[in-house]
């Protein structure tokens, strides 16, 4: 090649290279990391009984996904099972790519058996421990696993920088006999078991970061490391201000991040760590303890017995305890990582979050309610029923016809006393009707729980976004007094939040993704029961705020 060509392109690529920098300088830095996730059953023992399961890789739980704030992720999703799968990114944003986040009949069909799916997202604004789970029937007991999500290069953590990082996910249900595990393992408490306990062996004098998952189907967990006290940094990857707790609660879908700093010494001891349910409801539950061993390693060879330390957990129905530690969490609202909580609110909205009955209509179900009823739940007395087709296909090619309603209510239709004696009729309505959301609207949304069917803790979480929780309490919210106590300076943010038995709470968002979004009790009996009602957000005016096509693998219903 003569020189003056090759100068030529030489000078090309450096002005495409330009140009390329210059359109996104918010992607600049981050890298492509490309997974493949082969869905395929797998035996799995436990307990003394072999299970086939269907998992991610054969791997129980599943593999980890580890990415950095900015990094696109290029996840290849292939179905060998005969079960319809798809996987939801549980906490990404996704900005302008709802494509990719993964509920079924939501924003996707699901992928076939013998088919593939892509789902292609880019990390933006977000640093901490989220992570995946299947997200069509109850597969995701068995399909989940840890997504990390460090901070981009050389820029630190709020907090000091922990000498090992160790996820800890909590799986558990749908069987009450199936035993809470951490990272798969039941622990010594359980019969058959022993063999199965997740050890975390660590050094004297340092500090660990750990990385706490509720991937449990059904069960709000509290946790605890005997003889030691942990410091919570970060919730839903969100930093928080630092404090310091013996015990944390965790609801299904929430991530906390804490620091253990070990003992100074080698203490001649271990030490349990356990996690067991709180309980508010009034269904059976499973109220083993599932535990792993905190180990230090020996400085040297002495094998003599050391002790072992057990925790105390709270009550299983130690409500005050969950109330207390949920004001603890405040958003650490830095100059680097502020709290934009929405100060002013567009639209005002009010759900009901609730457990009802449907009649019983067919002969062979078993119809567990009531007086021969069958159990519901509902958000302003609908019980969503899943359509037949994905309802953001459906918006984007303009078919919304027979597939969903626009007309959500903003509020119930009859005023109750929602937390005072139950009204004697139960019964929901059905149907599958989104709530409309011009974008950037910013919405203030009360969630109340309700005492039909006797009050309890429901876990509410959103797709798409991460909400402020400005308020909560007690009996029924009062428009009048509540909002004075509002807030607005610190309040968490997160993607998941336990709706207060017999109480409310109020959350703030910005509606600036659009898409369809769901939102859902993170308790999968009450997803099923029908918890759960999807947003659609629509398009902004600017290119740069219409959600993206879909990609030309969407699968197919
Ligand atoms: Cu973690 Cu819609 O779920």
């Amino acid at each position: 090649m003569g020189s003056s060509a090759f100068r030529m392109l030489y000078s090309i690529g450096f002005f495409i290279t330009l140009i390329s920098l210059s359109i996104v300088p918010q992607y600049a830095q981050g890298i492509t990391r490309h997974y493949e996730f082969n869905i395929k059953m797998q035996n799995v023992t436990r307990l003394c009984h072999t299970k086939s399961m269907v998992t991610v890789n054969g791997k129980f739980p599943g593999p980890r996904i580890v990415a950095r704030e900015g990094d696109r992720l290029v996840i290849k999703v292939t179905n060998h099972v005969a079960s319809n799968i798809s996987i939801h990114w549980h906490g990404i944003r996704q900005l302008r790519s709802g494509w990719a986040d993964g509920p079924a009949y939501i924003t996707q069909c699901p992928i076939q058996t013998g088919q593939s799916y892509v789902y292609d997202f880019t990390v933006v604004g977000q640093r901490g421990t989220l992570w995946w789970h299947g997200h069509i029937s109850w597969l995701r007991s068995t399909l989940y696993g840890p997504l990390i999500i460090l901070p981009k290069h050389n820029v630190p953590y709020p907090f000091e920088k922990p000498y090992k990082e160790v996820p800890v996910i909590f799986g558990g249900g749908p069987n009450v006999s199936d035993a809470y595990t951490i990272n798969g393992l039941p622990g010594p408490l359980y019969n058959c078991s022993a063999k199965d306990t997740f050890k975390l062996k660590v050094k004297p004098g340092k500090t660990y970061l750990l990385r706490i998952i509720n991937a449990a189907l059904n069960d709000e967990l509290f946790f605890s490391i005997a003889n030691h006290t942990l410091t919570v940094v970060a919730v839903d990857a969100i930093y928080v201000k630092p404090f310091e707790t013996d015990i944390i609660l965790i609801t299904p879908g929430q991530t906390t991040n804490v620091l253990l700093k070990t003992k100074p010494n080698f203490p001649g001891a271990a030490f349990l760590m356990t996690a067991r349910p709180y309980v508010t409801g009034q269904g059976t539950f499973d109220n083993s303890s599932v535990a792993g061993i905190l180990e230090y390693k020996f400085p040297s060879f002495h094998l003599k017995k050391h002790p072992l330390f057990k925790p105390t957990l709270p009550p299983l129905n130690d409500t005050s305890f969950a109330t207390n530690f949920t004001k603890k969490l405040r958003s650490l609202a830095s100059p680097q990582f502020p709290a934009n909580v929405p100060k002013k609110v567009d639209k005002q909205l009010f759900f009901t979050v609730s457990l009802g009955t449907n009649p019983c209509d067919h002969k062979n179900q078993t119809c567990q309610g009531p007086n021969g009823t069958k159990f519901s739940a509902s958000v302003n007395n609908i019980s969503f029923a899943l359509p037949t087709t994905a309802l953001l296909q459906a918006h984007f090619f303009g078919q919304s016809n027979g597939v969903y309603n626009p007309n959500f209510p903003i509020n119930p239709f009859h005023w109750f006393n929602y937390t005072g004696n139950p009204p004697n009729n139960t019964m929901v309505s059905n149907g599958t009707k989104v709530l409309v959301l011009p974008f950037n609207t910013s919405v203030e949304l009360i969630l109340q729980d309700t005492s039909i069917l006797g009050g309890e803790s429901h876990p509410l979480h959103l797709h798409g976004f991460n909400f402020f929780v400005v308020g909560q309490g007690f009996g029924n919210y009062d428009p009048q007094k509540d909002p004075k106590n509002f807030n607005l300076v610190d309040p968490i943010e997160r993607n998941t939040v336990g709706v207060p038995s017999g109480g409310w709470v109020a959350i703030r968002f910005l509606a600036d993704n659009p898409g369809v979004w769901f939102m859902h009790c993170h308790l999968e009996v009450h997803v099923s029961w029908g918890l759960k009602m999807a947003w659609l957000v629509l398009d902004g005016k600017l290119p740069n705020q219409k959600l993206l096509p879909p990609p030309e693998d969407l699968p197919k219903c």
